[in-house]
């Protein structure tokens, strides 16, 4: 399989960077809820600062899956789609892509607004988004936590979109961004 992207399916680095970012999302919600069910101490401390450190992990890697995909093509969509629905496809990726921006930067700014430094992984510390203040702090919570609903609401109609195509439209689109299948149109690359 070819590592750029053609008119009729995503490469090899695309695909990587779209299924690295679902795993690293998934293991981001779960180490927010175990840390949420814990009373406050060390092991809360320790499932935060992991959660920080992978928040970064996946902001930095949607910088990068953006930076890859402006030096490549994109895959075109299937014809038969009607122009309202290529204009949802294309506000709801666009959508996602800010999310996955604004989730991170929100939790960096709400650590900064509490006075905790972010650390990743302990490699290095990065610098304060913005200076300590208690009502900031107060605000980015709710901020944090009402843009974890609604990236969780725009992700059930992606993938609910995602799957239509597959099994109900019966076209390329779910194929093309996994791994290890034909497309059935376009050249088989
Ligand atoms: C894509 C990235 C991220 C996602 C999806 C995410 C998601 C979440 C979720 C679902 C919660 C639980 C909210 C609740 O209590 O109901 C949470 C809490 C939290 N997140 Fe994130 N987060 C991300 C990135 C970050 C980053 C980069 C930081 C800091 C550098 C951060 C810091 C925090 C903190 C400190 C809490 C606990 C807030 C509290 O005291 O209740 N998050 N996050
Ligand atoms: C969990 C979080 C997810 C996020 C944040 C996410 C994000 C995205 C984004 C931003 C794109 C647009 C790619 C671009 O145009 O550069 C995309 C494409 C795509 N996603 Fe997801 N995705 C997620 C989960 C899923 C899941 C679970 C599925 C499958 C059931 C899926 C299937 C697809 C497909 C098929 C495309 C390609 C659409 C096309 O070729 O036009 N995604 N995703």
């Amino acid at each position: 399989m070819a590592l750029r992207n053609t008119h009729h399916r995503w490469g090899v680095l695309s695909q990587t960077f779209h299924w690295l970012i679902v795993a690293l999302l998934i293991l981001q919600v779960t180490l927010a809820s175990l840390a949420d069910d814990l009373p406050p101490g060390a092991r809360k401390l320790g499932l935060l600062a992991r959660h920080k450190s992978v928040g970064i992990t996946i902001l930095m890697l949607v910088i990068l899956r953006l930076l890859w995909r402006s030096l490549n093509l994109t895959p075109l969509l299937p014809t038969t789609l009607k122009p309202y629905e290529r204009v949802l496809a294309r506000w709801t990726h666009g959508l996602l892509y800010a999310l996955l921006f604004a989730m991170p930067l929100s939790g960096w700014m709400m650590s900064s607004a509490r006075g905790f430094p972010v650390s990743w992984f302990g490699f290095f510390t990065l610098p304060d988004l913005v200076p300590r203040n208690k009502s900031l702090y107060e605000a980015l919570i709710t901020t944090h936590e009402t843009l974890a609903w609604v990236l969780a609401v725009v992700v059930m109609l992606h993938v609910a979109a995602a799957l239509k195509h597959h099994f109900m439209l019966r076209d390329d689109v779910l194929r093309r961004m996994l791994p290890f299948t034909a497309p059935t149109q376009g050249p088989k690359t």
